[in-house]
């Protein structure tokens, strides 16, 4: 059912919250597709299969990053959190716990 993804009245939500909710949706379904691939993969025995479901999972991985950068630039926050974490060497838990504390 199309309003399963609300979990508060969908008709007093605001066009932009519900945009949101569908892009929250979508980055779930992408993340659950590269997962899905990354399965496959590992036990499929034929190589040009395996291929084939590579290139088909690097799409994903397009999909996933896409919706997470638009998700990113419409929450200030989050974004600031994310650049905390995203691409960083070092301990993971660590960068997190100092970019939750410091975002405004
Ligand atoms: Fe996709």
């Amino acid at each position: 059912m199309a309003t399963d993804q609300y979990h508060e009245p969908p008709d007093e939500l605001s066009q932009q919250v519900r945009s949101f909710a569908r892009m929250i949706l979508s980055l779930i379904e992408e993340g659950e597709a590269i997962d899905r691939y990354e399965q496959r993969i590992s036990l499929e025995k034929d190589a040009s299969a395996r291929a084939i479901m590579r290139a088909a999972q690097k799409e994903e991985f397009k999909h996933f990053s896409m919706d997470l950068e638009w998700l990113l630039r419409k929450k200030p926050v989050w974004r600031e959190i994310a650049q905390g974490v995203l691409f960083q060497d070092g301990d993971i838990v660590e960068h997190g716990a100092d970019a939750e504390e410091e975002a405004h």
